[in-house]
């Protein structure tokens, strides 16, 4: 790796990921292990591992990782880290110490062997926690949370080792050629010259307010990574596929193909508001990338957080240990008397102004076959969204 990018999380770029014939043999020795069936989450989890986008971690958190974090965003060995890593089974389940089991992903394809190094309880409720700015808050509604709650009663601790890297967990589109990882991004990144990257996660189409922050991040960035997560999402965001082929149009269409690299990432939502964002600015960091864009209540949901939380949290980190610098963007709209996307940091002129939509408006007119307006939505986009959503 060249020393000219920037320095993983924790300073290695893990690989888990077995090669050939160490794949064979793990086969070979999983018809005899213990299996777990993974949930769709884990086994996004288990594809972050296996790739090195979660570095550090090179397999699933101990008891003493999980308070950690939990307490203090931080691992025990010092670097941040905001969300637990675990895998829960039920108790009945859980193997012993020193045993190795077999991972299989939801399709039921092995996916990897696993060496338990600790087992220990799941505090769920403690867990449950992170999601919220206080208790009260908890409504048992958060779709993260209450995922959580639901989850096994033991915690399975230890590094794995994969078999298989992408299973594909949440739909039909693995997206094989756009699922570059991050030992892959990083050379595509010096391939290209490109010193300073900047990244943009999302969840959803890309609407003008999101092509925006796109390309402030190019004025100042060499280049741009369009970097969708595609692992599994709650019902009723919109299918990794369906997003795929709108990112694909716009880009084609609006987007310098130089200064541009779309590649997804494989993670699970948490919807996990500033703690999430941390986690996915941490991930691209391994990515290779040196920029990341935090915009208006990132990877919230509902109502749990302020709409900058995300965003002044990454205050109170140390930015050394972070190393990607946050590109923070306030909330941004088509501005009619600007005439031109806008946000509160370059437009004087109030809300009567602005062109906005709810998701919930937006989802009624591409279903009744309406495009919402230019200056909300590329007429491509919502072209292929009308198609999806009227099927
Ligand atoms: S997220 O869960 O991935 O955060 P989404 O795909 O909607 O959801 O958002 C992607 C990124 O764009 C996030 O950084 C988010 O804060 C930002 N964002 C979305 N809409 C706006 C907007 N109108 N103004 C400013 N930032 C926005």
């Amino acid at each position: 790796m060249s020393h000219g990018l920037i320095a993983p999380h924790g300073g290695t770029l893990v690989n888990r990921i077995a090669d050939s014939a160490k794949a064979e043999a793990l086969k070979q020795e999983a018809a005899s292990l213990r299996r777990i069936d993974l949930s769709a989450k884990q086994s996004c989890d288990v594809e972050m591992i296996g790739i090195g986008a979660f570095s550090p971690l090179t397999g699933f958190m101990g008891q003493a990782d999980f308070n950690s974090v939990i307490t203090s965003m931080k691992l025990t060995s010092g670097d941040i880290w905001p969300i637990p890593i675990t895998l829960a089974v039920d108790a009945a389940d859980a193997p012993a110490v020193g045993e190795r089991v077999a991972l299989y992903a939801p399709n039921g394809v092995l996916q990897a062997v696993m060496t338990i190094e600790e087992t220990y309880p799941h505090d769920r409720a403690k867990e449950a926690t992170i999601f919220f700015n206080k208790p009260e808050d908890d409504d048992g509604q958060h779709p993260g949370a209450e995922a959580v709650k639901k989850e096994g009663d033991t915690c399975l601790a230890g590094p794995i080792e994969v078999v298989t890297v992408c299973v594909d967990p949440t739909g039909p589109e693995a997206f094989l050629e756009d699922r570059l990882t991050p030992a892959q991004t990083r050379a595509e990144f010096e391939r290209r010259g490109w010193k300073t990257v900047g990244a943009f996660q999302t969840r959803n189409p890309i609407h003008r307010a999101h092509e925006y922050l796109c390309k402030c991040t190019q004025e100042i960035c060499d280049g741009l990574l369009i970097h969708p997560l595609v692992g599994e999402t709650k019902p009723g965001d919109i299918p990794a596929d369906v997003r795929m082929d709108c990112y694909r149009i716009l880009i084609e269409k609006y987007f310098v193909p130089e200064r541009t690299l779309l590649s997804v990432m494989p993670a699970a939502m948490r919807y996990a508001g500033p703690r999430e964002a941390i986690l996915h600015a941490l991930v691209r960091k391994n990515y290779g990338v040196t920029h990341f864009i935090v915009g208006r209540d990132h990877a919230g949901v509902g109502n749990y957080y302020g709409t900058y939380d995300a965003q002044n949290i990454f205050d109170t980190l140390d930015r050394k240990n972070l190393g990607i610098e946050p590109l923070k963007f306030e909330h941004s709209a088509w501005c009619k008397a600007c005439e031109g996307m806008t946000s509160g940091k370059t437009c004087p002129h109030g809300a009567d102004q602005k062109i906005f939509l709810s998701g919930t408006k937006v989802r009624e007119m591409l279903a009744a076959g309406q495009r919402p307006p230019m200056e909300f939505s590329r007429p491509e986009v919502a072209d292929r969204l009308i198609k999806w959503a009227s099927k």
